[in-house]
């Protein structure tokens, strides 16, 4: 992704509408922040099941690439719980539920239809939700992990391609928006603009 001269919103940006074949059920704004959660748990959890079998199987790369995207859908979560705790301080985030790994080549696709889904079906119908109801924070955070996700499928499928010719690349992952950058050839994040330093290395 190239790092634009503006943040990239729903007013600055062309890739927001939503598959025809829409599979999200739209809620309120705040039952799509719980939905998002449960979620982004779920692939959080799965994405860390899959770094363990990677390393099991001898794909180490992969791994630290499976670790880097499941902190990276954390960083959702909790930006998508403070946004729910502002209106249900009692809110309490759902448990992680119990993940396996099968074999490699088929998490790596598992994670990128899981990406796809979200950067082009779940989260442009949370966005054109939120833009509905007046509610510009949640438009923001979902918009930021609408493009975060996007990346996190092109890298699943970067990996899926090159199994067998991994190289020594590191994984760079934004704290702020949970964009993931391979390889230390960059300086800024495309999508919040944080600089590399602030980055967290897999
Ligand atoms: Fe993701
Ligand atoms: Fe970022």
């Amino acid at each position: 992704m190239k790092v634009r001269d503006v943040m990239p919103t729903v007013e600055n940006t062309h890739n927001f509408d939503i598959v025809p074949d829409s599979h999200t059920q739209v809620g309120t704004t705040l039952e799509n922040l719980k939905a998002a959660v449960i979620g982004e748990t779920g692939a959080s959890a799965k994405y860390a099941a899959f770094a363990k079998a990677a390393r099991e199987q001898g794909y180490e790369q992969i791994a630290r690439q499976f670790e880097a995207t499941s902190a990276a859908e954390q960083i959702h979560i909790g930006l998508e719980a403070g946004l729910i705790a502002q209106e249900e301080p009692d809110y309490v985030k759902p448990e992680p539920p119990d993940m396996s790994g099968a074999a490699t080549d088929v998490n790596l696709i598992s994670g990128a239809l899981g990406e796809i889904y979200e950067t082009s079906d779940m989260y442009p119908s949370f966005i054109k939700k939120a833009q509905e109801e007046g509610n510009a924070k949640a438009v923001q955070v979902f918009s930021r992990a609408k493009l975060a996700e996007a990346v996190h499928a092109e890298l699943y499928l970067e990996s899926y391609n090159n199994i067998d010719a991994p190289d020594d690349d590191a994984y760079y992952l934004c704290p702020v928006c949970g964009y993931i950058h391979k390889g230390d050839d960059f300086e800024k994040c495309p999508i919040c603009f944080m600089p590399k330093d602030k980055f967290r290395k897999f």
